[in-house]
């Protein structure tokens, strides 16, 4: 009796020692959860700080060397400066009647001004400050003396390509990127790093280093993503020329929205070492950089700049392809197809007549003008296409937008289409295409709800064909009043683009693959025709 009575004692000392040391571990357990979790969150705060801190101080240093140079250079005509369009200012810079150092410093003054009106900048690259002294030796390089903004994942050195990541922070790049490299060689001074959205993969500028970057035509409006830093620098003219990357359309859609040009190249003819993106090896939406600017000849320039023997050298996968003038500067008529919506988006009211004034305008010019019909190629492209079994199992396929999905299901066999698609072209007899582009600019807190905004431009990345926006009209009260009227839009379209009268409205140009100098040279028969129409 008396041995179960301690038996039964000594089970229950240990059931409850047992459940002592559990209960403590648990809670060591959790502790050290919780203080990992703290420790974590308090680095990524740090981090934060920190590259906020670099901001600023480049931001502050920036003020205040600038403030010394006008006061040691009274007579810098800022103004004047401001307004020479790229080819002016390459022009006077080549002749010496304005010297880099004038240009440089209006340029800083101005982007900090914008800046603090936008937030488009991640940091001022004071090193350019130190480049003046050598880019005399670079006097004929096609952008010789030109200050040049840069987006934030292009890797300059000693920079970081945090593509808006918090974790990506604190690794600065250990050199510059081709495309840096070559810039420099052509005589740009890379001045400034720009904002983007995080992870890249939006249409809203904005991420938890830097904040929220808004639209140089209506604060309440987005710049666009992911080239969205870029779009608002040079749309509120702190810089005439920088470098952007379009995945998905990442340079057009800020184009778009921001009221400037921007050109996505056929993915390879740039070099791509040095630029970041959040999924490495994700090569299957075809990313390219390209040039954004005020007008095309700027893009065109660049482009001549960037397709040199130095960048076929540093990066021998780019093909050795220099820039055609002959096709950029060719007056032969054209044979263009236009489109007046993908099948996908509801044209807005203002797209639509930029498309209709656009083609009215190419067809007084002499070009050829059609309707190009998309269901045999492009459509089944997105439509029909039954999705693959193996794509259909992997379980967030359900939660991704119609649109993508059909869009995955296309990466199953893209080559097939590509042909399809240039035997469509070829069938219409057709050299380039106009069509829609996303726009005029969104209330920022409603992109992520608007997924089809990509659908127009994406398709060209799949397909890699070389296209560009060029800035055609702006929003009027006509259009937002169709707007209103509208009952094919759904209620958070109407919302995201409500008031936006006096905003920009766009155009895409396309071009077959490779063919990169017709597309630039369609942009800039658009832009002259819509010049010639305002005078
Ligand atoms: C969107 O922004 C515009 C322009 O500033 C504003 O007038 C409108 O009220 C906003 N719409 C919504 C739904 O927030």
């Amino acid at each position: 009796m008396q041995n179960i009575e301690q038996f039964v004692k000594r089970v229950m000392t240990y059931n409850v020692t047992v459940a002592l040391l559990t209960g403590v571990g648990c809670c060591i357990g959790a502790l050290v959860v919780l203080v990992k979790k703290i420790n974590s969150h308090r680095e990524m705060k740090e981090k934060i700080e920190r590259a906020r801190n670099r901001r600023d101080e480049s931001l502050q240093q920036a003020e205040e060397v600038v403030l010394q140079y006008k006061q040691s250079h009274p007579t810098t005509d800022a103004a004047f400066i401001m307004s020479l369009s790229l080819s002016e200012l390459t022009k006077q810079l080549k002749e010496g009647s304005l010297s880099p150092e004038d240009v440089l410093y209006s340029y800083i003054e101005k982007t900090l001004a914008v800046n603090k009106k936008l937030n488009c900048c991640t940091e001022i690259l004071l090193e350019s400050l130190d480049q003046l002294k050598t880019v005399g030796s670079n006097k004929e390089g096609l952008l010789y003396g030109v200050p040049v903004s840069i987006k934030e994942n292009v890797a300059v050195k000693n920079h970081d390509c945090s593509c808006g990541v918090v974790i990506n922070l604190d690794q600065p790049a250990e050199k510059d990127s081709v495309l840096v490299q070559v810039l420099k060689k052509q005589g740009a001074i890379p001045f400034v790093k720009t904002n983007l959205p995080q992870a890249l993969w939006s249409f809203a500028c904005s991420n938890p280093i830097y904040g929220k970057t808004v639209n140089p035509h209506n604060p309440q409006k987005t710049s666009g993503g992911s080239s969205g830093g870029e779009g608002a620098l040079i749309g509120g003219g702190g810089s005439l020329l920088g470098i952007g990357s379009d995945l998905g359309g990442s340079i057009r859609i800020p184009a778009s929205f921001c009221g400037i040009c921007g050109f996505k190249p056929t993915s390879g003819r740039l070099s791509l070492q040095g630029l970041h993106s959040i999924s490495r090896g994700q090569n299957l939406v075809l990313s390219s950089p390209g040039p954004m600017a005020r007008d095309v000849d700027s893009l065109a320039l660049c482009m001549q700049a960037l397709l040199c023997d130095h960048m076929f050298s540093l990066d021998p996968t780019v093909p050795p392809l220099p820039f055609n003038m002959e096709i950029y500067r060719s007056a032969k008529p054209l044979r263009i197809g236009y489109l007046e919506n993908n099948g996908y988006m509801q044209p807005f009211p203002s797209m639509a007549r930029g498309i209709r004034e656009i083609k009215a305008l190419l067809e007084q010019a002499g070009h050829t003008v059609r309707l190009h019909h998309t269901q045999e190629s492009e459509q089944t492209l997105l439509k029909g296409e039954p999705l693959d079994p193996i794509i259909k199992e992997q379980f967030f396929i359900y939660f991704l937008p119609k649109w993508l999905k059909k869009i995955l299901s296309f990466l199953l066999k893209p080559v097939d289409y590509i042909h399809e698609t240039i035997a469509h072209w070829r069938s219409y007899n057709i050299d380039v295409l106009l069509c829609p582009v996303p726009g005029p600019a969104y209330n920022a807190s409603y992109c992520g709800r608007i997924p089809t905004l990509a659908s127009c431009t994406v398709l060209y990345n799949l397909l890699n064909f070389p296209v560009g926006v060029v800035p055609v009209s702006t929003v009027t009260a006509e259009d937002e009043e169709e707007l209103n009227h509208q009952q094919m839009l759904s209620k958070p379209f109407k919302a995201a683009m409500s008031g936006g009268e006096g905003l920009p409205v766009a155009v895409q140009c396309v071009a077959l693959p490779w063919q990169d100098e017709l597309c630039l040279r369609f942009m800039k028969e658009l832009e002259q025709l819509v010049k010639q129409k305002k005078k």
